[in-house]
Formats: C-alpha cells, structure tokens, sequence
C-alpha cells in the first residue's frame, strides 16, 4: 500500500514541501506520496493522533502549529530546547524533531563553508532565528546575535549560551559586528515578497570576506544578496534550507538520506527559477 506524508498548517496551500518530498519519492522509486493538509491550531491533536492511526509515514509541521506540537509529541532533547516542532515521527510513538536548524547549517555547509569555530552573526530573533541559533551553537559557531528588539537577542542569546557563550545586540552595532563575522545569516522576513527592495544590510557594511546566507527564498536573490555579491561576499540562497531541513525529515522517516540535487530542481522550478 502507498505511503502518506504529509505536512500540516494553516495557510498551507503555498507550501512547497510537496514538490521536494514528492520529487524524491519519485527519485527513489518508493510506493509514497506526500499531501499537504490545512490543520488549524485547535485542531493539531487530532490531526496528528489521526495521522497515526491511519498509519501516517511521517508529517511535517508549518505555521502556525511547531511551537502547538510540544503538547501532543515527545520532543528530542534540541527540538525541547528550540521549543518547537517541525517533524513528527510515528515509529515510536510520537516523536517530535525540529530540522529547521540543521537545514541552516547544512545549506551553509553544502557552500563549502563550515560552521565549527566561525563567527556567525545571526539577524533576527524569532522562531526560525532560534532553530538556526542552538543548531549554530551545537556545531561549535560563536553567535551575534542581532535583531531590531534589542531584548529578544539578547533573551536568545542567553538561551542558547547554556550550549556556547552568546552574545545580543541592537541594529545599531550591525556595522561593527559584520567586521568581525565570517558568515552573515538573515533570518528575519526582511527583504521576502512583497517587500523586495528592503534589507538590513547594505553592500559598503559588508567584506569579501564574508559568506552570506538569506533564508528569504521568495525572490531567490533578495536585495540582501545582491549587496552582498556586489561586495564580493559569496552568497547563499534560502531554497538550501528548506531543501536540507526537508531531507533530514526524510532521513528521519525512511532511514534514506534522500538526492537532494533532485530535490532542489524540483524546488527551483516551482519557484520559476531557470536552471
Ligand atoms: P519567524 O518564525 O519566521 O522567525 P517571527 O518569529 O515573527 O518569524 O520573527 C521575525 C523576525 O524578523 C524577528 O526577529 C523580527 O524582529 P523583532 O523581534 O524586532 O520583531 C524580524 N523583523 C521582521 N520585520 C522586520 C523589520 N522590518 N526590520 C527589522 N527586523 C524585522
């Protein structure tokens, strides 16, 4: 019998996890099929105990539901400490991981760039900021934290220095602290449609030195990356993260680490992107 997985959230209708998954399990050749559902928050336990009745390969969760899933899974000790869930696994229960923060580090990874001992200056503090924070931290990256309210930086920061010491700042201190960053990551929604000419980052702060990550992929090159390819910084796109953080759930689910390079063709051209 053919497989289910699946990815709840409300709105979901855009969700490009379908093409990804599906393009692998087509790759691969596997009797599956991956649907998107629309599942609102007050629906989420539900939702997933059906899904595991039904016998459910594995389902990813989107807005507004990660942070809802702690209640109803058993979280692994990083998706605990995220305080959010964007995978669920029915082999065992009902197991909770969060990918998100390893699709960040691997996207980076995947540019050749590694992470160990690099500093890392992360813009924004929100839920996908915190993903990519601990993740950063576990793999040994010094962070810089830095987002326009000063105090979730620094509460973030705080966080994650039970991992590796942290450190919060303002907007303000952004030019000074580029200087000392290997690797740039924007993990704020600045710059993503319909507010494409906007970024926190302009092409004189930046170094050719520098590596830089936009996980924005709605445009694919953002304001951000076009600064920062005109400062001769190397440029990472945003559909790598969604990309990693997608097969490490596959990974999870299935035990296969899936082709990625099928998957991101697929995700380039529903995104419109020439090859
Ligand atoms: P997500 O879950 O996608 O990370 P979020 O939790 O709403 O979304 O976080 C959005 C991040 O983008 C925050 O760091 C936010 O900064 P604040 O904490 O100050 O709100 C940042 N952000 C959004 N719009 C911004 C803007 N116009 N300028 C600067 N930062 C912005």
């Amino acid at each position: 019998m053919e497989q289910v997985f699946a990815v709840f959230g409300d709105p979901i209708s855009h969700s490009l996890s379908p093409v990804i998954h599906n393009a692998a399990i087509s790759a691969l050749g596997l009797s599956a099929r991956y649907h998107a559902f629309k599942v609102e928050r007050e629906n989420l336990g539900n939702a997933l105990s059906g899904a595991q009745a039904m016998g459910f390969g594995g389902v990813n969760l989107t807005i507004p539901l990660k942070e809802a899933a702690l209640k109803f899974v058993e979280p692994d000790p990083l998706a605990r400490q995220i305080g959010a869930v964007n995978t669920v696994d029915f082999k065992n229960g009902m197991k909770g991981y969060n990918t998100d923060g390893i699709g960040a580090r691997k996207a980076v990874e995947s540019a050749g760039v590694s992470v160990k001992d690099k500093t890392v200056l992360l813009l924004g503090a929100g839920g996908a900021s915190r993903a990519i924070a601990f993740q950063f931290a576990l793999t040994g990256a010094r962070l810089l934290i830095v987002n326009r309210t000063e105090e979730k930086a620094q509460s973030l920061a705080q966080d994650v220095s039970s991992i590796r010491k942290a450190e919060g700042f303002s907007l303000a201190e952004l030019k000074k602290l580029i200087a000392e960053a290997d690797i740039l990551i924007n993990s704020t929604s600045v710059g993503m449609y319909p507010d494409t000419n906007n970024t926190l980052v302009k092409q004189e702060m930046m170094h050719s030195n520098l590596v830089v990550f936009d996980i924005v992929y709605n445009p694919l090159h953002t304001r951000l990356l076009k600064e920062a390819e005109a400062s001769g910084a190397r440029i990472i796109t945003g559909e790598k993260m969604l990309i990693y953080q997608g097969a490490e759930a596959f990974r999870i689910w299935t035990g296969i680490s899936p082709p990625v390079d099928v998957m991101d063709k697929a995700l380039l051209a529903a995104l419109g992107e020439k090859q």
